[in-house]
């Protein structure tokens, strides 16, 4: 039989997104689903294929004689033979799908559609979303089941993007790790046996972060064409990269569903997380800059824009949870000093909460430990300027705790399985209504009667037995705990709020809505640091990194490093100071004051642009932050002992095009230079600096000073050449 030739050719059957610099193509394939055309660097205006991918492509032998080409939700049993987006089935029956009708609704003409497929035959329909954010060259893609037929609909997999990657497609990396050593980079090459990821921890993990990057033969962290992608979900997920016949590879992004977890009724619908998609001709940074820029423009910050990220002090490793208020007082005072402006009175404040065994739960503060209530702490802080947060683990319950003797079956569990707790603890079942209404009703009155400006939001555990009546409820938790967060945020709205799990367990788009800054690991050693930092900065902007300045050795490594380099790594987040201040020697303390008050007045650059970061070699790694035209903050570190007589110069290729830029070195005010080993060129950095042209600094580099392992010099570039 011969296959009937489609010849389309016209605009209209070609649907086209343009970001700034990415361009989606896809072809109607009515009453299929569009087809996957073209998904990479921009085209053009106008490009678009000559033909109908069918007319294009003879026919294989030993082919259906309609062979199913990837579309944007390919289906199973009826010819479809890559991975599904769906598999659902109703009590066995309908096991197999294929779309009767496609209608595409431009809901922004060019810019964000919704493709409505029908199965009239399976009684379903699926809603796929698709909305390019130009700026950010980012598709942001979702999928929406409902179940249109009789009986339930048993749901196993529901793909919230199908993304297509071309034949040049050789490395996948993300990020893995544990509490205390997250990011830690891993990259796989691509085979024809694909490649996959699952989570199952229930929360977004410290080890499976939702999201990775694809690079194409010959791209690198500056150049070459690399796609990136990640599910805006905090729970269960999973990623594949399948390899198709015809060379290109599928890529699928989801929620990762427990067995029986989801089963709709007639009417009822599943709502996937969204996948943000991006691609870059400019390599691993232009990937994180998207990243960065897509994330910025789905943030809610009170007052509608970004406040300067405030300086915090926080009390855990300082004081864990031996709260003294006379001490907890002397500690504000000091902090106010250095120039902290936002105290964070971290675990152990509330009824019971001696150490980590209990009173998870029992939400009012501690009576022993303050008899009066918070207020006096709080009006102390806010008396000296500095804004009060207030750490929380709402999801959690201890069995030790009033709440737990209460209500034994408010925390997630099976019947017949063993309560398996974590840190001694469970978790709440917050599918529920009545535990969400309980803890707006224990935590709310503090806000209400207080003048509390953040909540640090932890969660610190996996999930296990999640079930709710017997079925699983893992879906539930993440909805729940998502509600749970925009309830708070409705009630005060002024409120931030720090999403940590054991430092970074619970780091995903999905969160970052409803959240302002991210606790990026437990772990604040500024050497371990350095390695997490371009892992979190590939998918997350700088100004959620939490980072702060700890103390030596640090808690979790026993490592030290001077002051001056725990600061200078710290800078390029969102900074913070946790140790005990009161215990810093005078000159230190004038030294961190020196480095929050160049943090203040650099944050803004810091915190809006675009950010880039390389390797010179020999122990050398640079990070600069600002624009391409060269207005820049750029710091170069050096990790470990110089091993070449000279240090490798660092080429920052980003600069290639800015013209003649002027050279500054910088330091926080009052900090002398160190000595220059006799190359006046480092001394006429100082002050006025020096003009060098862009596509010098691109191509050879700018010179490095002698500098010791662990240690850090700050430049400005700026076009100010006068
Ligand atoms: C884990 C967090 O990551 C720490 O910063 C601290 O808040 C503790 N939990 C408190 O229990």
């Amino acid at each position: 039989m011969s296959k009937p030739v489609l010849e389309p050719d016209t605009a209209a059957d070609f649907i086209v997104l343009h970001g700034r610099d990415c361009t989606a193509v896809l072809e109607r394939a009515d009453p299929g689903p569009p087809l996957w055309r073209y998904w990479g660097p921009r085209l053009p205006d106008g490009a678009l294929p000559e033909a109908a991918l069918e007319s294009t492509r003879p026919l294989p032998s030993f082919s259906l004689d309609a062979e199913q080409p990837l579309s944007l939700f390919p289906l199973f049993g009826v010819g479809g033979f890559t991975a599904p987006a769906l598999a659902a089935h109703r009590a066995g029956h309908d096991f197999a799908q294929a779309f009767t009708a496609c209608e595409i609704v431009w809901t922004v003409p060019g810019q964000a559609l919704v493709c409505r497929l029908t199965d009239a035959v399976a009684g379903l329909e699926v809603e796929v979303r698709m909305e390019m954010h130009a700026d950010a060259s980012t598709l942001t893609l979702g999928a929406t089941l409902i179940h249109t037929g009789e009986g339930v609909l048993d749901v196993g997999w529901l793909a919230a993007a199908v993304i297509p990657l071309p034949p040049q497609s050789t490395e996948v990396r993300t990020v893995t790790g544990r509490h205390n050593a997250e990011f830690v980079p891993t990259c796989d090459l691509l085979g024809r046996n694909g490649w996959s990821r699952e989570n199952r921890r229930g929360l977004t993990s410290h080890d499976r972060f939702p999201g990775a990057v694809v690079t194409t033969a010959g791209a690198g962290p500056h150049t070459g064409t690399t796609y990136g992608a990640q599910l805006a979900w905090s729970g269960n997920a999973v990623q594949r990269i399948e390899w198709i016949d015809d060379g290109r590879w599928q890529w699928q992004l989801g929620e990762g569903l427990a067995p029986g977890e989801i089963r709709l009724a007639r009417g009822e619908r599943l709502v996937s997380p969204e996948v943000l998609a991006t691609c870059s001709a400019h390599g691993l940074d232009g990937v994180a800059q998207n990243f960065h820029a897509a994330v910025r423009a789905r943030s809610d910050w009170p007052g509608g824009t970004m406040a300067p990220r405030k300086v915090h002090l926080n009390t855990w490793e300082g004081f864990y949870f031996r709260h003294r208020l006379d001490e907890l007082k002397a500690l504000a005072d000091a902090a106010a000093e250095v120039g902290v402006e936002r105290f964070v009175l971290d675990d152990g404040w509330f009824h019971g909460r001696d150490d980590d065994t209990s009173s998870l739960g029992d939400w009012w503060p501690d009576a022993a430990k303050y008899p009066d209530g918070l207020a006096p702490l709080v009006h102390h802080v806010t008396g000296l300027g500095m804004d009060f947060g207030l750490w929380v683990e709402p999801e959690m319950i201890n069995p030790d705790s009033d709440l737990y003797r209460a209500h034994p079956d408010w925390a997630l569990h099976l019947d017949g399985r063993p309560r398996i707790t974590a840190r001694n603890q469970l978790v709440l079942d917050l599918g529920r209504e009545e535990v969400r209404a309980y803890l707006l009703d224990r935590i709310g009155p503090l806000l209400d009667a207080l003048p509390i400006a953040y909540l640090k939001w932890d969660h610190n555990r996996d999930l296990t037995t999640a079930g709710h009546q017997g079925r699983a409820a893992y879906h539930t938790q993440v909805r729940g705990a998502w509600a749970l967060m925009d309830a708070f945020r409705n009630r005060w709205p002024g409120v931030e709020i720090e999403a940590c799990a054991g430092g970074g367990g619970r780091i995903d788009a999905g969160i970052a809505t409803r959240t302002h800054r991210f606790w990026t690991s437990d772990c604040i050693d500024a050497v371990s640091r350095m390695g997490m930092q371009p892992g979190y900065l590939q998918f997350m902007p700088p100004e959620r990194m939490g980072s702060h300045v700890g103390t030596a050795p640090a808690h979790s490594t026993g490592r030290s490093q001077s002051l001056d380099f725990r600061a200078a790594v710290a800078m390029t987040g969102h900074l913070g100071v946790e140790f005990d201040l009161r215990r810093l020697p005078q000159a230190d303390r004038t030294r961190l004051a020196a480095w929050i008050a160049f943090y203040k007045r650099h944050r803004d650059h810091l915190h809006g642009g675009r950010v880039w970061r390389g390797e010179a070699g020999d122990g050398l790694v640079w990070q600069a932050h600002g624009a391409a035209d060269g207005a820049l903050l750029l710091f170069v570190y050096r990790l470990t002992p110089a091993t070449q007589k000279y240090a490798p110069p660092v080429r920052l290729p980003m600069l290639a095009e800015a013209g003649p830029l002027r050279v500054r070195r910088l330091r926080p005010e009052g900090l002398s230079p160190e000595r220059t080993g006799g190359a006046p060129w480092f001394d006429r950095l100082e002050g006025d600096g020096v003009a060098v042209s862009g596509a010098w600094l691109a191509a050879s580099g700018l010179p490095v000073p002698a500098m010791t392992a662990e240690s850090c010099v700050i430049y400005s570039l700026s076009k100010d050449l006068t």
